[in-house]
């Protein structure tokens, strides 16, 4: 394992200033900071954001092909987006790890946000943790054996 794709749904880039009551005050560059503390030199950290479904699409296309193991936050599209799940789910029946992420804890918030149409194709589950949702999936994909 030479790197791990950290991916990033809509709205995510905006991390620091978005409803800093329910994301914390922290941008995606403190993320990628912390991510590769944890990390400590064992894989790089290629983290990424977009706000368009097709690209990040692309992404898990491009994390089969280059064999590469997927920390996924699939921000809104978690709820409704089945076309994330079928290429999520590339992504694991490829045997690759792809673990869902959520700042969050979204079974604690409106009833939409009870639904993950991705977890159903997910390795697992981190939600509710902050940005420690990351880092515990960073280090769960860097346990051998889980
Ligand atoms: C989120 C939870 C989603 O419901 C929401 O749409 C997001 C962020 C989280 O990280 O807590 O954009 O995935």
């Amino acid at each position: 394992m030479a790197s791990v794709l950290v991916l990033n749904g809509p709205n995510l880039g905006r991390l620091g200033s978005r409803e800093p009551d329910v994301y914390g005050s922290q941008d995606l560059g403190a993320l990628e900071a912390a991510l590769t503390a944890e990390a400590a030199g064992r894989v790089s950290i290629d983290l990424r954001q977009t706000n368009d479904e097709a690209e990040l699409i692309s992404w898990l296309y491009e994390a089969v092909d280059t064999a590469t193991p997927v920390i996924l936050n699939p921000a809104a599209f978690t709820h409704y987006s089945y076309g994330l799940r079928d290429a999520a789910a590339l992504v694991t029946k490829a045997g690759l790890p792809l673990i869902e992420v959520h700042i969050s804890n979204p079974h604690a918030r409106e009833t939409f946000r009870h639904t993950s149409v991705i977890s159903g194709v997910a390795t697992g589950v981190i939600a509710g943790f902050g940005f420690g949702s990351y880092r515990l999936a960073l280090v769960a994909l860097l346990t051998p054996g889980g």
